[in-house]
């Protein structure tokens, strides 16, 4: 992909991961992290200015070597904690079992092509009764906007790095394994449902 994929693809991701009304959502969830937290899909590094530096012992962010990592980079020094970045699929991570007191996983769940593996593997990394803190969007529950997902998806993928619009991401982390302690699913106002629709919440192993 040459300057595309390494200059031009990470600002568009940064900006687009940068709006208020996704940074409104990033805030519901990451300032609860705690102790050892892994971050699947640390991208550009959003999240970092939403932990909270009491709270958060080490960070450990998770993601395939895309170039997108080069701005978390940079981003990375101004934290109050430690941070490694592992360049690896969320699929199949090199951590070992029980590592995480808390794993967190913003905007990643529709770009991960073995979105059940990487399910799977989140639930070992993670210790019992650790907690998962996610903000996705996904699948609409009305099924005229669903239909109009599972049409544009795939098209969108090509053009939107991988990214799904009609995963249910609640179905998904049940069926993994979680029980949810706090859920929430909306539409984001003025966006469109197909791209808009969000699940935000806090799951447990079961
Ligand atoms: C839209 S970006 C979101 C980045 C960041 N989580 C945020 O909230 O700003 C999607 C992220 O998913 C990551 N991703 C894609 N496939 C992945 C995989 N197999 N394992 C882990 N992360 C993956 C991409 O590299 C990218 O960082």
């Amino acid at each position: 992909m040459g300057w595309i994929g390494r200059a031009l693809m990470p600002r568009l991701v940064d900006a687009a991961c940068g709006i208020g009304a996704i940074a409104a959502q990033r805030r519901k969830v990451v300032p609860l992290a705690a102790g050892v937290v892994v971050e699947i899909g640390i991208g550009t590094g959003r999240n970092l200015p939403f932990y909270d530096g009491d709270r958060v012992r080490r960070l450990i962010g998770v993601n395939p070597p895309d170039h997108l990592t080069r701005i978390a980079e940079k981003r990375a020094p101004e934290a109050p904690f430690g941070i490694d970045i592992l360049l690896e699929s969320a699929e199949a991570m090199s951590l070992e079992t029980g590592t995480a007191d808390s794993v967190v996983v913003t905007y990643t769940l529709c770009s991960i092509p073995r979105v059940e593996a990487a399910l799977e593997d989140i639930r070992r990394v993670l210790k019992p009764g650790g907690r998962l803190l996610l903000a996705e969007h996904g699948r609409s529950p009305r099924p005229g906007v669903a239909r109009w997902q599972d049409r544009l998806t795939p098209a969108w993928k090509l053009v939107a790095g991988g990214c799904h619009l009609n995963r249910d991401v609640k179905a998904l982390v049940e069926a993994a394994g979680f029980g949810f302690e706090h859920i929430e699913r909306f539409a984001l106002e003025r966006v469109p449902e197909t791209l808009g629709h969000h699940t935000v919440g806090i799951a447990r192993r079961r």
